[in-house]
């Protein structure tokens, strides 16, 4: 996701300097290279060998002790992203004033790349006057701040002021790294989750889908430049930075979100998996036990993906658990799909609520490719490199 992208950290001196390291940690396993600058008080919290150990560079940790060819100006250059975490009031002030008298504040001041700030204070710092119009001006002047968040700070006190959620952090990294990436421009809507089909107040019929490859699929797709609007029945799985999700119950509830949501789409991907029947009544009051058994009148639901037209690419997803080939070709021809992303659910590793899958791809023109057994965050990419293949200048034109 990050692969070939040179970001520069800057950790400043507040308690959370710590989790520098783990931010580092993050960044290089999404692929970045990873240059960290520490200002002289973070040099405290944390030691440069730290940070090297994770990144394999040499950290900066002032103007005037670098390599002979490094100049103030040398990280700013190459940097194709600037993230300060935790950044102190101080630096703030500093960035916000336009000042350069230290390894970050040159950078910062030198360099044409986004430039992200996650503040990281006492709430009683973060909530000052001066700080908070420091903050607008960063706003202001195109930096991307990325809030900090209510809780139970260093000091024993409890307020605004704990850095965001590592998590938080990196997805805005990607969603500023996106920016050019292979879906750069593309509009996707992507379903995922079980419906839930209300009986009565506390009851409802469901199945067993998780909604982690909807999750996964959006996350990918956001990586990779989309503008993503994920419509699930699941609580999130991972961090959801500039992903618009809109959380939904019912067939019939994902329907409408649906229909509004695909105007100007490039492509839909329904991965949700929906209820076929719903009761015929949902009950006001909880239904009393009674003597005998009970009948359960079912009425169909619309079949979202068959009645979603448009001209976008239309990838749906086939759980079988018999014949997986023969489910797939009908489901391709019957919905008139470019993309069916088929499986066997009943396969060790590959059901509802895995964290893998292994699938077999069918494409419109007859194609099928077969893909191993993979977690589900890198079958998202494997789906999205195939609707690639498929196209979307011919598809929506
Ligand atoms: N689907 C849908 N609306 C429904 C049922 C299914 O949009 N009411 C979509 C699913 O999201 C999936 C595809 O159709 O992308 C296939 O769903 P699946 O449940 O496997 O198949 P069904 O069409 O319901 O057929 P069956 O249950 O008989 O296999």
């Amino acid at each position: 996701m990050l692969a070939g992208k040179e970001v520069v950290l800057g950790i400043t001196g507040s308690i959370a300097a710590y989790k520098g390291a783990e931010i580092a940690s993050r960044l290089v396993q999404a692929g970045a290279s990873v240059n960290v600058v520490l200002t002289e008080s973070a040099a405290r919290f944390i030691t440069p060998l730290t940070l090297e150990s994770i990144t394999s560079r040499k950290v900066f940790t002032g103007l005037w002790n670098n390599a002979p060819a490094t100049t103030h100006i040398t990280l700013a250059e190459k940097a194709d992203i600037v993230l300060i975490a935790p950044a102190t009031a101080n630096i703030i002030a500093r960035i916000a004033g336009g000042f350069a008298d230290d390894m970050l504040s040159c950078t910062v001041l030198a360099t044409r790349a986004p430039i992200l700030v996650a503040p990281a204070m006492h709430t009683d710092m973060y909530e000052n006057p001066a700080t908070q119009k420091n903050i607008e001006r960063l706003r202001e002047l195109g930096f991307i701040i990325i809030e900090p968040e209510e809780g139970r700070l260093a000091s024993g006190g409890y307020g605004r002021g704990r850095l965001a959620d590592i998590d938080i952090i990196t997805g805005n990294v990607k969603l500023a790294a996106a920016k050019d990436g292979d879906l750069a421009g593309k509009k996707l809507v992507i379903t995922s989750g079980g419906t839930r089909e209300p009986l009565d107040p506390v009851r409802y019929l469901g199945n067993r889908s998780s909604g982690k490859t909807g999750y996964f699929l959006a996350q990918a797709a956001r990586d990779r430049g989309a503008s993503v609007r994920l419509i699930t029945t699941s609580e999130p799985v991972g961090e959801t930075t500039g992903i618009d999700v809109e959380r939904v119950e019912t067939a019939r509830d994902m329907l409408s979100a649906l229909n509004r949501a695909t105007e100007n789409a490039d492509c839909l991907i329904m991965a949700a998996a929906v209820a076929d029947y719903r009761p015929a009544e949902a009950f006001t009051t909880k239904i009393k036990k009674s003597a005998g058994g009970m009948d359960l009148q079912l009425v169909s639901n619309t079949d979202i993906l068959s009645q979603a037209r448009g001209s976008f690419v239309r990838v749906g997803f086939a759980a079988e658990t018999g014949d997986v080939d023969k489910g797939a070709r009908e489901k391709l021809s019957s919905k008139d799909l470019d993309l069916v992303v088929a499986n066997d659910v009943s396969q060790p590793g590959a059901g509802f609520d895995a964290d893998s899958n292994r699938v077999r791809l069918f494409f419109r023109n007859g194609k099928v490719e077969d893909l191993e057994l993979m977690p589900k965050s890198a079958l998202a990419h494997r789906i999205i490199d195939a609707i690639q293949a498929i196209g979307f200048s011919d598809k929506n034109c």
